[in-house]
């Protein structure tokens, strides 16, 4: 039952503040924060300013919650829909509300699970789901960027990278890791030498096509030194590069019209055999991504972030145009624990692919990597290094050794 629950100002990995809440339950306690995305979606849930949604939790939202069943996360989250009274939380906030859901959950599992220092959410939440045991994701993080997150550096937002031949969670985050070392040793080489971009990948300020052969051979070095697969992917970020006026792709060195775009992207999967491309076109071209999914076949995941937002309505309209093979799962875009779960329910049971991800301005808290275990994603896209990168890594070690570390997605290929 929950007793109290009270939200503080607190600072995200870009030092912008952010929200933190604290669930207290007779027998529980939570704790949760909002991450805040810098490429955002045009059609994700609105974050309010942070002093506007702790007064807003305190106003509104916690007479609500006080007295409520923890365990109903669904009911909790529909009140937290009530309070709000609009289709994208901007009343109450998507970072409030997320920050609440998530807490809530946290507090249930605690309350369930008390064992040691952990807070095994992934048990309670694949337990309440009633779901199958089990698997851990693949790690997917990014090496090298620019866009949003390093002006100045490459056009596309981030070059990624998942250790999907790695037999072990502990070898898949620390293949990830080798190929970030690799690409900074090999940028070295050729007298490139960079700070990082928000995400923790490598920000050099060079074209597309070199940081595409950079990045390439350092998945080759680190593949053939670990005796697995690590694969190679980008995060186009296309809505970022799209001018609307011009109706193209404006590139450093190039122009692109949609269908030129296409041709684009699937001449770079070809050329580089990435198995991941996200957000190839703008969020608004579901028929561009209907053409690059069609032309990618089964070589390539091609996920929907800022065209999907975590959003059934939006998902759904995507399955009806063939528009992808994967959906970008980020929980502040919708703002509630059951909302992503509905999310990743609906993508599934049409054969695409679930990527649990994180913002570009991140705290340590490490929900996500539960989320990603309970709710069956194939890949977590959370970095590869920095604190609170690593935080979401870490944890899932340790829920490795709660699942088993060798009980990988089978459902990646
Ligand atoms: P963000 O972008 O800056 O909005 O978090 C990350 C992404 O595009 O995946
Ligand atoms: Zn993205």
């Amino acid at each position: 039952i929950i007793e109290d629950i009270i939200g503080r100002k607190i600072f995200d990995s870009r030092g912008n503040p952010t929200i933190e809440v604290e669930v207290y339950l007779d027998d529980g306690f939570g704790r949760a924060a909002a991450p805040a995305g810098a490429s955002k979606g045009t059609y994700e849930a609105v974050a309010i300013p942070v002093d506007d949604a702790i007064a807003k939790l305190e106003n509104e939202v916690v007479e609500q919650l006080i007295g409520e069943d923890a365990e109903d996360q669904e009911h909790i989250d529909m009140l937290l829909h009530e309070v709000d009274g609009t289709s994208n939380f901007s009343n109450i906030g998507g970072n409030t509300s997320v920050a609440v859901s998530m807490a809530v959950a946290k507090a249930a599992s605690n309350a369930l699970f008390r064992v040691g220092p952990g807070e095994p959410l992934e048990r309670y939440l694949y337990r309440y789901l009633g779901g199958a045991y089990p698997r851990m994701p693949y790690p997917l993080g990014n090496v090298l960027g620019g866009g949003a997150h390093a002006p100045g550096a490459t056009d596309i937002q981030e070059f990624l990278v998942s250790s999907v031949g790695a037999e072990t969670i502990d070898e898949a985050v620390y293949g990830n890791a080798l190929v970030h070392k690799r690409v900074k040793k090999i940028l070295a080489d050729e007298g490139v030498f960079c700070g990082k971009g928000d995400e923790g990948g490598w920000a050099p300020q060079v074209r597309d096509s070199m940081a595409f052969e950079v990045v390439s051979r350092a998945v080759k070095e680190a593949s053939d030194e670990l005796g697995f697969e690590v694969r190679l992917g980008v995060d186009v970020a296309a809505s970022e590069l799209w001018d609307e006026e011009k109706k193209a792709y404006v590139y450093k060195d190039a122009m692109r019209t949609a269908e030129e775009q296409v041709e684009y992207i699937a001449g770079l999967i070809d050329e580089y055999d990435l198995f991941y491309v996200e957000d190839p076109l703008h969020e608004n071209d579901f028929d561009g991504f209907a053409d690059l999914t069609e032309k990618a076949g089964d070589r390539c995941i091609i996920c929907g972030d800022d065209l999907f937002v975590t959003n059934v309505k939006r998902i759904e309209e995507g399955i009806e145009k063939f528009a992808a093979n994967a959906a970008l799962i980020k929980p502040n875009q919708i703002g509630t624990v059951t909302d992503t779960y509905n999310a990743i329910a609906l993508a599934k049971r049409y054969g695409y692919k679930a990527i649990m991800s994180h913002r570009s301005g991140e705290t340590t808290d490490n929900t996500i990597a539960h989320l990603a275990v309970a709710f069956g994603c194939e890949m977590l896209k959370t970095g590869v290094v920095g604190g609170e990168r690593i935080a979401k890594l870490n944890e899932l070690i340790r829920i490795g050794e709660d699942i088993g570390n060798d009980r990988m997605t089978e459902d990646l290929f």
